[in-house]
């Protein structure tokens, strides 16, 4: 265990990096990570992915545009950075280059970058879908498509791609966004079917409302009065549990799988709901 300052964090956060009992031959001896990469480090949910994950003594390499948030992550975690923007075609070899020359074999692989849109579809800029699809379809599949022959060709790694409630449910008013997060529920399962037996795991978290400068960013403050956002730590702590057990996905709050299958079970039910609460 490495003697580096140690961030603080959470009551109880650290206990999610702890070594797994599992079945010899069913989880990937990858868990707690030694190395990371995370996208969208810089902000929200993938900085406090960062953030946890250097308290239990992973060392990462963080992803995102702004290089002075970077910065402050990379002081807070003695971790790596790399400002790029993913929506430019190749940063995704960028990124796994850097990440094997600083880390070598990577263990964990956590894609948190994404960007919100909120407004009537119809008013919304062909380029402004482009650059939505940009960032949240094609930078996690082409990341993990220049990331996944090593983890196969070691037959470990983690793979962790955070969703959406949105790519579930479908929200009005996000049609692009959910769009897009629906997208990775597809991506997640089916690559987790394609690499099963291999030593690689794939874990889809699907986060609620959360407290970050998501909504800012998009330009549309969030409104509702329920559910109330919940904190990005919360967040971090439930999908890197979830990930280190080898899950296919995670709810955060846990109730929304509840709420995902009235929507599959009695789909005009929902929609009559979804119409009088919004
Ligand atoms: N907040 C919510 O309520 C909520 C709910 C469900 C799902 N999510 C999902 O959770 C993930 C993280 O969101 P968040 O809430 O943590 O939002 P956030 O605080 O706004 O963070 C977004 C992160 O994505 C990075 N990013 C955006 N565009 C990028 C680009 N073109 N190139 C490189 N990095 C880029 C940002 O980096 P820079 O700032 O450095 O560019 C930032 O680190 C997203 O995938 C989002 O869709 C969020």
């Amino acid at each position: 265990m490495s003697t580096r300052s140690r961030p603080a964090f959470r009551e109880g956060g650290l206990t999610v990096l702890a070594n797994r009992t599992t079945r010899p031959g069913v989880v990937p001896a990858t868990w707690p990570p030694r190395t990371a990469v995370v996208t969208g480090a810089s902000s929200g949910i993938g900085r406090e992915a960062a953030l946890l994950l250097a308290a239990g003594g992973c060392s990462s390499l963080l992803v995102g545009r702004n290089g002075a948030a970077l910065d402050e992550v990379a002081a807070a975690t003695e971790g790596h950075r790399i400002a790029v923007d993913l929506a430019e075609p190749g940063s995704e070899l960028a990124v796994a280059s850097r990440a094997s020359e600083l880390l070598g074999d990577v263990d964990l692989l956590v894609c948190s970058a994404g960007l919100g849109a909120a407004g009537p579809y119809d008013m919304m800029s062909p380029d402004a879908i482009a650059q939505l699809v940009a960032v949240n379809v094609l930078s996690p599949m082409t990341l993990v498509r220049a990331m996944l022959p090593a983890m196969l060709d070691r037959g470990q790694g983690r793979i962790l791609i955070v969703g959406s409630i949105a790519g579930a449910l479908g929200v009005r008013g996000e049609v692009a966004y959910s769009a897009t997060k629906a997208a990775m529920v597809g991506f997640a399962d089916a690559l987790r079917a394609e690499v099963a037996g291999r030593g690689v795991t794939v874990t889809l978290c699907v986060p609620g409302v959360v407290d970050t400068p998501f909504f800012h960013r998009r330009g549309a403050p969030y409104v509702r009065r329920w559910p109330r956002p919940i904190p990005a730590a919360l967040v971090a702590e439930r999908m890197l549990e979830a990930t280190g057990r080898g899950r296919a996905d995670v709810w955060v709050p846990g109730w929304l799988r509840g709420a995902v299958r009235v929507h599959g079970a009695a789909p005009s039910m929902y929609r009559k709901l979804a119409g009088v609460f919004g």
